[in-house]
């Protein structure tokens, strides 16, 4: 029989975005209330490294699949993970079937292993990049021809935000319209290289794990909150300026469009019925700054967005950057709940093509 094992590696990146999703019109697939768009980070930054392997050898001691993550031996068993596993283990048996002389690989057990070149515990976004790298892993170890798409909507199934970080550049993610899901899945807007003094700071203001998880934060606001009804009529005409703004480089549009809906979807969180906090003080600090300097310069040289956590990521162009860091390093530099180190360990992430 075949005692061979099979084996593919890939590493996928964490995405930030700029329009936020927050809300499912249907939670077991991950459909949203509303498109989305984000920006992703490039693979030297914030990455999950992922390797599938798979064997019949496997079976002596692990019947089951598996996952080491960052080390530490974890089941693959939650119901997204498996829903992820079985989409892909469906569209290899069906290349099987097509080709017999293809091995079973879809019958063996699956060994995962992840790690993040950044601390899991920091609460930022690794989810996105972990379910991407994931499905891309296991697509390349079964050798499925499925496009990214198919791919993508494979990973939004994982993790919402996870179908946009198979594309890297600037990635919108269309809600769709189908109760099956198969429209909704991400689209690259603008590959990276037209913009490339577009930067990404990411001010850690708590390395604690957020409170209330991002699905059991979106059910609650769908469920109680009259403004997150007034941000649903709002996001679709912020989508086409954001569009507009990143093809034509407009970056004042961009950060205002950008702050606006990081205060939007706070604001939806904090009108959530129990109220949601992810901003602490550090992060209305970090807020302040940026709209100090930005007064200052009398223009938009940085902007600001917050996921489900207290992190502020700051979108900037690089020539702003000596300005800007000077601004920061007065306004936030031992400050309670601020990371220790000098100015100088804070520095532009770049962001992919
Ligand atoms: O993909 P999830 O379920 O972790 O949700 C992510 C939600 C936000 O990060 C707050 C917004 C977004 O669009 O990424």
């Amino acid at each position: 029989s075949d005692q061979r094992i099979y084996r593919a590696s890939t590493t996928a990146p964490v995405n930030i975005a700029v329009i936020k999703y927050w809300g499912k019109r249907d939670p077991n697939l991950n459909l949203p209330t509303n498109d989305s768009l984000s920006i992703t980070l490039s693979q030297s930054d914030l990455r999950t490294h992922t390797t599938a392997s798979c064997s019949s050898t496997y079976r002596a001691s692990t019947p089951s699949d598996s996952l080491l993550l960052n080390g530490k031996t974890e089941p693959l068993t939650t119901p997204r993970s498996i829903v992820c596993l079985r989409s892909l283990r469906a569209l290899r048996s069906k290349l099987e079937s097509e080709n017999p002389e293809l091995p079973k690989l879809s019958t063996y057990p699956l060994r995962i292993a992840s790690s993040n070149n950044f601390p899991t515990a920091a609460g930022l976004a690794s989810s996105a990049a972990g379910f991407a790298a994931l499905i891309r892993a296991i697509a390349d170890l079964y050798e499925l021809p499925q496009d990214p798409r198919t791919l993508s909507v494979i990973a939004r199934q994982g993790s919402g935000s996870a179908c946009r970080s198979l594309f890297g550049g600037y990635v919108a993610w269309d809600a769709g319209v189908r109760e099956d899901g198969l429209d909704s899945c991400a689209r690259v807007v603008a590959s990276r290289s037209p913009w490339p003094e577009m930067r990404a700071l990411i001010l850690v203001a708590s390395a604690a794990q957020k409170d209330v998880s991002s699905t059991a934060g979106m059910q609650t606001t769908v469920k109680t909150s009259g403004l997150f009804r007034q941000r649903l009529e709002d996001v679709p005409r912020r989508m086409k300026e954001m569009e507009r703004a990143i093809l034509m480089r407009d970056f004042e549009t961009f950060a205002e469009i950008t702050r606006r809906e990081s205060n939007s979807f706070h604001a939806t969180c904090l009108d959530t019925d129990p109220p949601i906090f992810y901003l602490n003080e550090t992060s209305k600090m970090a807020i302040r700054a940026v709209e100090a300097m930005n007064k200052e310069a009398g223009m938009a040289v940085a902007t600001y967005t917050f996921d489900a956590g207290p992190n502020c990521v700051i979108y900037y162009l690089e020539m702003e950057w000596n300005f800007i860091a000077a601004k920061l390093h007065v306004a936030l530099k031992g400050k309670e709940g601020w990371p220790k180190g000098s100015m100088s360990d804070l520095s532009g992430l770049r962001m992919g093509n």
